[in-house]
């Protein structure tokens, strides 16, 4: 998309993000599996964000830290009661990482499709093991693509008000793994607000392909951070890798 950048979602997001996506997935299991899998070490976030995932975790006594590309996202957190509790950071989840090393480093919520590009992505795997301790793993959220696709693209309605109207105007590009769109946000008062989001998407077999590059070996997948069993029709999942 022309003119979009890493911090054009967090900067577009931040005003309404806590509002629209506080309930996306469910954050209690989210936070137990993720404290298991810390396994009493220090974890990092890729993407942040308002500290969604990052506020509950800390608050079950993990040590927490996190990198978000939006400043206007990582603002939101830390003007939270409690959001001097992560250690969060302005930086790229490929070039920015803090040194750690870290038991658990997770990547929620098809973050990690922000990349837009394999080979960024790929960047961040190595990144990412780069910072794991011995044995530690990575873990990442997302939803399985649909495979033989066709182009789409779309005009729905994600809220009517007698004061605002929220449009989703997306398309996406099987063959090139890509999907972009904007939330068109019109309001009476504040005119037309523009929320632009891209993603490249990856299937769960080019994830694990990019992780074993990277040294990381698939461990588990499930089809949520609930720890149900992943199969044929999971629409999304969780995998959790390993450092060799
Ligand atoms: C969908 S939000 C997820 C926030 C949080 N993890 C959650 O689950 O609610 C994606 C976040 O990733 C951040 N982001 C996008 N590209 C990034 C990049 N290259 N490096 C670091 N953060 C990035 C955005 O600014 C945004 O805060």
């Amino acid at each position: 998309m022309r003119g979009y950048d890493d911090r054009s979602y967090g900067d577009g997001f931040a005003d309404v993000y806590d509002d629209w996506y506080a309930d996306i997935t469910d954050v209690d299991a989210t936070t137990a599996a993720l404290s298991h899998l810390a396994a009493g070490g220090a974890v990092l976030e890729l993407g942040v964000g308002t500290g969604r995932l990052a506020l509950p975790l800390a608050a079950a006594g993990v040590e927490v830290h996190g990198v978000d590309s939006s400043a206007a996202m990582l603002d939101r957190l830390r003007s939270k009661p409690d959001g001097h509790t992560v250690h969060a950071t302005v930086a790229d989840m490929v070039e920015g990482l803090p040194p750690g090393p870290f038991s658990l480093v997770f990547v929620a919520y098809n973050t990690f499709f922000s990349l837009l590009t394999q080979a960024r992505q790929q960047a961040c795997l190595h990144a990412v093991a780069a910072r794991l301790r011995a044995g530690g793993v990575f873990a990442i959220e997302a939803f399985v693509p649909e495979v033989d696709a066709s182009p789409t693209s779309s005009v729905s309605v994600r809220s009517v008000a007698a004061d605002r109207v929220v449009l989703s105007v997306s398309t996406a590009d099987p063959e090139r793994q890509l999907a972009e769109g904007q939330y068109v946000d019109i309001t009476e008062t504040g005119g037309v607000r523009l929320r632009p989001w891209s993603i490249r998407w990856a299937t769960p077999a080019q994830l694990d392909e990019m992780a074993a590059e990277a040294g990381l070996r698939l461990t588990d997948r499930w089809s949520g951070f609930d720890r149900a069993p992943f199969g044929p029709d999971s629409a999304r999942h969780v995998s959790v890798y390993r450092q060799e």
